[in-house]
């Protein structure tokens, strides 16, 4: 994520992340002004600021409290993957560089039930290009057979 997609998150929202990735966070603290729900296997895990669930039942029925719109899910993989079927739309921050990297994003761009809806002009920062790109999930159109 980048620093300035992470300020562009409402102060409202509720970022449900790993545990590795709480730990990438600046200072491995939570983020300032808004819910920060960890996942962890851990049942000792204890951080101020964070509450910690053990599973996906438990996130999932944690989360239910909040408007969908204000839950925002910040990785990593394990966790991308995991909470992907239940959204509706991503925030994928493109960069025009390849890294040698150990974790990643699924490649929304394969998976026939996403499409892009809008992107934004290509920024730069330094010599780095990169460019915001909005997916959203496509809806099923459910037609209903009449049961005899
Ligand atoms: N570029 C980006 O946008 C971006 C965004 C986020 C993260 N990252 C990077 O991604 C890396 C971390 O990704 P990752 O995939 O290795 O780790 P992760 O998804 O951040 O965290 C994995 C941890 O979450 C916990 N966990 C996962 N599934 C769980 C479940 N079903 N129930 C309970 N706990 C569960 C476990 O914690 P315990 O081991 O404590 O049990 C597991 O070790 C970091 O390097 C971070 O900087 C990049």
């Amino acid at each position: 994520m980048t620093r300035r997609k992470r300020r562009n998150f409402p102060s409202t929202t509720t970022e449900n992340g790993g545990r590795k990735t709480m730990e990438s966070l600046p200072g491995g603290q939570a983020l300032p002004g808004r819910t920060n729900v960890v996942l962890t296997r851990n049942r000792d895990y204890k951080k101020k600021g964070v509450t910690a669930v053990h599973g996906m039942d438990e996130a999932l029925s944690f989360l239910k409290q909040f408007p969908d719109d204000d839950i925002y899910i910040i990785g990593g993989e394990e966790i991308y993957r995991q909470f992907l079927p239940y959204c509706r739309t991503a925030h994928v921050t493109r960069i025009d560089y390849a890294y040698e990297a150990d974790t990643h994003f699924p490649d929304l761009d394969q998976d026939p039930d996403w499409q892009v809806t809008a992107e934004s002009d290509e920024q730069t920062y330094f010599s780095l290009c990169y460019e915001f790109c909005r997916y959203d999930r496509k809806m099923e159109e459910k037609t209903y057979e009449k049961k005899e």
